[in-house]
């Protein structure tokens, strides 16, 4: 048996020319969606993830702008913009690109973002409103995910999900949506013993450890689910997943690829936060 290998590219496209029609709408009635996107360094991966994030709020009609600051700017500098930008009507998604470096706290940076245009929802408020069930911006990266399950008619409702990575970006998040939606969880960190006795049992198995290949076929059931949300440079300069593509398709019943897996679908989710932000702003004039 081969995995149906699930188009990441495909998705995002679709997704995107939905949400397009909600922006045109906006814009026909005078607010055109607008997102900030704020940068420190030079990290190479944050700069093409965010000039990615850039040419895709081109595509569906939002104003984007790119706030980049060198990375030795200071912690008040950076909060000095976001309290400009949480002020400016123009703008209804605000991102700070992680990782800041290292003389960075980035959760009191991130506090400062105004929670109605925290877009990745990363402020504690929206943290606490994910546990709660209530959900104002669904991380995007996780959103993605379930986005890529509904898509494939792929049932949560009490599946056994497993997730590999406990990172606020995406493990804690993921847990707590796949949660919501009433499957039963388990979440292994990099220290887990007897990693493959979780990952066997998963029907939906989730990896973001940022290892790469390290899931292997005999980790998986057969038939489960897997999607990878690793993204590893090699050696040789190609990109791998967290999950070993080849062998694991021969016995997953659906497989992400890496890239053209999760990675486009958070953009696209990043999109639908950002014109949603926009759509509660004008029905709050
Ligand atoms: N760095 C890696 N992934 C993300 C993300 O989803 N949002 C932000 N702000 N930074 C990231």
């Amino acid at each position: 048996m081969s995995a149906k290998i699930i188009d990441g590219n495909a998705l995002a496209r679709e997704i995107r020319s939905e949400w397009k029609s909600h922006a045109d709408l906006l814009i026909e009635r005078g607010m055109q969606p607008g997102l900030a996107v704020i940068i420190v360094g030079s990290n190479p991966a944050s700069s093409i993830y965010v000039r990615n994030k850039a040419r895709a709020c081109d595509e569906v009609g939002i104003h984007s702008e790119v706030h980049s600051f060198p990375e030795n700017a200071s912690q008040d500098e950076v909060i000095a913009r976001i309290r400009e930008l949480n002020i400016d009507a123009r703008i209804h998604g605000i991102l700070v690109q992680l990782p800041l470096p290292n003389h960075f706290e980035s959760s009191e940076v991130i506090s400062v973002i105004s929670v109605e245009k925290d877009v990745d929802g990363f402020h504690l408020y929206n943290v606490g409103a994910l546990v709660t069930g209530n959900t104002v911006f669904p991380p995007c990266t996780p959103f993605g995910v379930i986005k890529m399950l509904e898509k494939n008619n792929i049932a949560i409702e009490g599946c056994h999900a497993v997730i590999v990575g406990r990172s606020n970006i995406v493990g804690k998040p993921m847990a707590l949506m796949l949660l919501e939606r009433g499957a039963t969880i388990t979440i292994c960190t990099s220290k887990t013993r007897d990693l493959a006795e979780h990952t066997r049992r998963a029907d939906i198995l989730v990896v973001a450890i940022g290892r790469p290949r390290m899931i292997t076929s005999s980790m998986v059931k057969p038939g489960a689910v897997v999607i990878d949300v690793g993204i590893n440079r090699m050696p040789d300069g190609s990109l791998a997943g967290d999950v070993d593509f080849e062998s694991v398709k021969e016995v997953a019943g659906h497989l992400t690829p890496v890239p053209g897996g999760v990675g486009p679908m958070t953009i696209s989710m990043l999109l639908c936060n950002t014109i949603a932000a926009a759509e509660r702003a004008l029905a709050r004039i």
